[in-house]
This record gives structure tokens, sequence and C-alpha cells, in this order.
């Protein structure tokens, strides 16, 4: 069997990748070792991440929230196997649909584990042990990444008591208490999770500040709300040791600067230390690609590798672990490899931090800007201040633009509040366009919104902001 592109996973990257490659003439296969389509994000991660975030948000806001908007509703009682269902249903929902693109763009998938042979040579070997080879102009290899574990640390993830993100989907009572180690985006939603379910959560973190790399004073911020809905922190704390005890586990960590080992029980750990790319069993040493010093595969600004014919996208490769990322690297390089100009810019891609409230941000942050020498401008705004968010309790958070001090053109937006990751994207078409803090002030925003704080911290740049 011959095809124009084969595509090694069908996460984000790859299925999107695949559509794209034949909605422009090209034929196309994707290899995918798991049952469905969809990869970690539709499986395993971004989608059921969200059907969980949004009903454990759903059952604290009917336990909290109501009263004070004059809604009195009894306590609400969970039932956490209706909540896992309306999750699952929520994942066949969007993998099934990726099935129906593929047929609907008439792509031709191969269930089985994929592996390049070579320049335009491919295998995929089944469940069954059966291997077919598959012949191709292009290969893409599009397979993500995996769970990284704790550096230097040795842990065995049982998925029950010492869990990674995949266990923590599917937990099947709500935990006394859940020590999260990592305070990145993972520990934060699934911490968040449990945390509105009843669960006591601490997270234990190595740097000085959770969601390091975002800009500072919004994780401040961030750190302090969810602090006031009971998450616990320990910052600067290295995790030196998980290890299950009885029905649960203890968790060992000393200070980053010095001092005592302390150990915390727990009835779950998660691990949420970060991600490596996925690229064991692929064929890649034998076929010759070359990968970087962290494991991922290099490529040109044509997602190439150093084997003409061969490609690779996505969490594999160097960049942001985002499906977005990965989305627009599969549109480019299917745009590419059938003629045309493809292009991604790095420099718009939004961030976003599925929380209650959301954290999103897109562009240079306040640190990276100072590091760089760049002289910028500042324009901040409350959403206290912001006449919607008040009529929806939603006074927490700010936006905060960062402009260019001499051509004003918008740098780098970070917004901390409801619907976060929503507002980002006004941002992102302006930055986008190359547009300025002036640009983004004197648009007219529809009144009573959220969004007139995004252009009330764009009017703080170069002028004031009227509401404050
Ligand atoms: P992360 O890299 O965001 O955070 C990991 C954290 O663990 C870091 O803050 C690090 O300092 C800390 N850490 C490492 N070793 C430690 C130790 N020994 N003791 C204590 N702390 C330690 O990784 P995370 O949260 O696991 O996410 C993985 C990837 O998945 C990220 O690239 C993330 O962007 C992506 N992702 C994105 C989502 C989104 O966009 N909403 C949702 C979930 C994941």
């Amino acid at each position: 069997m011959s095809y124009d592109v084969i595509i090694i996973g069908s996460g984000p990257g790859g299925y999107v990748c695949a559509i794209k490659a034949a909605q422009l003439g090209l034929k196309v296969a994707v290899i995918e070792r798991r049952a469905t389509f969809g990869g970690t994000c539709l499986n395993i991660g971004c989608i059921p991440s969200k059907a969980l975030l949004h009903a454990s948000e759903m059952f604290h806001h009917a336990g909290h929230g109501m009263d004070a908007l004059g809604v009195e509703v009894s306590k609400p009682k969970l039932n956490l196997e209706k909540m896992m269902a309306h999750k699952d249903a929520t994942v066949k929902s969007n993998v099934d649909g990726v099935a129906f693109l593929f047929k609907k763009n008439k792509i031709d998938s191969f269930i089985g584990h994929g592996k390049v042979l070579g320049a335009g040579k491919v295998s995929v070997t089944g469940d069954d042990g059966k291997v077919t080879e598959l012949e191709s102009k292009n290969v893409v290899i599009a397979t993500g990444s995996d769970v990284a574990g704790i550096p230097g640390v040795k842990v065995t993830i049982d998925e029950k008591i010492i869990v990674s993100s995949t266990g923590a989907l599917l937990l099947e009572k709500v935990p006394e208490h859940i020590v999260v180690v990592g305070g990145g985006v993972i520990g934060l939603e699934m911490g968040s999770v449990w945390g509105r379910l009843g669960a006591k959560v601490t997270v234990v973190e190595y740097l000085d500040t959770i969601l390091g790399g975002m800009d500072g004073e919004v994780a401040k911020q961030f750190q302090r709300i969810l602090g006031k809905q009971g998450m616990e922190f320990k910052l600067g704390a290295k995790v030196t040791g998980v290890k299950t005890s009885g029905k649960g586990a203890k968790v060992s960590f000393e200070p980053v600067k010095g001092g005592d080992a302390q150990t915390i029980d727990a009835d779950v750990v998660l691990i949420a230390t970060g991600r490596k790319p996925f690229t064991e069993g692929l064929g890649l040493e034998e076929a010759g690609v070359v990968l970087d010093e962290r494991g991922r595969v290099r490529t040109d600004s044509h997602y190439q590798t150093n084997v003409p014919g061969v490609y690779a996208i996505g969490d594999v490769i160097v960049g942001p672990m985002l499906a977005h990322k990965a989305e627009d690297e599969g549109v480019a390089l299917a745009e590419m490899m059938a003629g045309q100009a493809g292009h991604v810019n790095y420099n718009v891609i939004p961030g976003v931090v599925y929380t209650s409230p959301e954290v999103a941000s897109v562009g240079k942050t306040e640190e990276e800007l100072k590091a760089a020498g760049v002289k910028y401008k500042a324009g901040k705004f409350p959403f206290s201040a912001n006449g919607r968010a008040r009529a929806m309790q939603a006074q927490d958070g700010f936006v905060k633009v960062l402009a260019d001090a001499e051509t004003d053109r918008v740098l780098g937006v970070h917004i901390l509040g409801v619907g976060a990751g929503e507002l980002i994207h006004e941002a992102a078409v302006l930055m986008e366009f190359g547009g300025s803090s002036e640009d983004l002030g004197r648009t007219c925003h529809a009144h009573p919104t959220m969004s007139e704080a995004v252009k009330e911290a764009a009017l703080a740049t170069f002028g004031k902001p009227i509401h404050l």
C-alpha cells in the first residue's frame, strides 16, 4: 500500500495534519496504537479533564456560590460514578468525531504500533503481532509525549494510589488528602477537581512559585486565590521520594535552599512533574533520525528531520507541549507537503490553565521582557472594577497588557479571571496582526462584558482606563 503521507499518532497534531493533508488532495494514512483516535488529549488529557473540571465546578458552585445570588439550594450530593460517566461520554463523542472526520476525508487508518523503517517505509504491528508494511512519500512522527516522572527519583506509578494525570481522571472515590507533586498546569487543574469534590489538596513544588514560566504577578495572585479555595502549598520544596505505605503513600521532600527533610501522608499522590517526548520503539535510531539533548526529535523549520521525507510535529519536537501548537504545526506541515506555504507564529501561542478562575496568556511575560532588555509599558485592569464581573461575582483577577514602549505594539497579554481562556483570543488575534495597545483600547467593546477589562487594560498602557 502506498500513500502520499503516513502519520504515526492520531493526537491533535497527527489527526489535524491528516485531515488538512487529505483536504489538500493527498492520499493519507494514520497509524494509531490506541483503539481510539485523538491521542492523549482526547482520551486521557485535555478533554476528560475539562469534563471533570466543569462538572466539579458546578458541584462546588451549587454548594458555595448560589446563596449570595438568592438561589437557595439544599446541600448538593456528589454522584461520582455519574460524573465519571459524563467524562467518558464526552471522550467518546470526541474520539468518535475524529473517526467520522477520517472517514469523511477518506483517510485510511491502521491500529497498531508504527515504526519508521527508513525514508518512505513504515511498518505497523497489530496487537495480534501481524506486521504490515506501508510505503509513503512522506512520514510524519506525531507520537506526542508521556509522563516524565520525578527527575532523579524512582517512583512506581500504580495509577491507584500513586497516579499520573491518567489515574487522577479515574479515581473511584474522593481521596481525603491528595498530595500533588508539581505545581504546574496538570497539578493545579487536577488538584482543583479533587479539591472541589472535597479532598484536602497539598501541592509540593520545587520552585518558589506555582506555574513557573507564567507571568509572576499572575502566578502570585492566582496562588492566593487557590489558597483561599483551600489548596495548600509547599513551595521551594524538592520531592525526594514517594512510596506507598499501608492504604496510602508517604511523600518525602526537603527545602531546596537546605534544611530538614519532611514527609506528608496522603491517600493519593499525583505525580505532575512534566512530560517527556514519546520516541520509544519507533525505530528512529535504526532509521538514523537524530534526537536533541532532551530526547526530542530534531527538525528544521519545515518540520523535516535529518532523514529526508521524515517529519515530526507536536510534543515530540521542541516547543510548548500544547495541543493547539501541535494542531497548527500539523496544518502548516500538511500545507508544505502539498507544495504550499505553511507557517506557525510561535510568538502568538496562547496558554490556558482551566482552573477557577482561569489563567490565560499570550506572548511575552514581564519577566521575559525584562530579561531581554525590552522597554515596555504595562497596563492593568482588575475585574473588581468591571460591571459584568460584579454582576457575576467574578471579581477575582485582572488583565495585564504589555506593549512596546516605543511602537506601542502589544507584546504580551496575561489574564487571571473567569473566562480568561476565551478572553485571551482577542489579544491573540490582535497580536497576530501586529496590533498596538491603542488599536485594542480604541476598539468598541460591548457593554457589559468581561472583555471590557481587556480594553481598559490596553487603555491603561497609553492613557488612563475609564473605570478606575
Ligand atoms: P509542568 O512542567 O507544567 O509542571 C511541572 C512542575 O513540577 C514544575 O513546576 C516543576 O518545577 C515541578 N517539579 C519538578 N520536579 C519536582 C520535584 N522533585 N519536587 C517538586 N516539584 C517538582 O508539567 P505538568 O503540569 O506535568 O504538565 C505537563 C505538560 O502538559 C506541560 O507541558 C503542560 O503545558 C501540558 N499541559 C497543558 C495543559 C493546558 O494547557 N491546560 C493541561 C495539562 C497539561
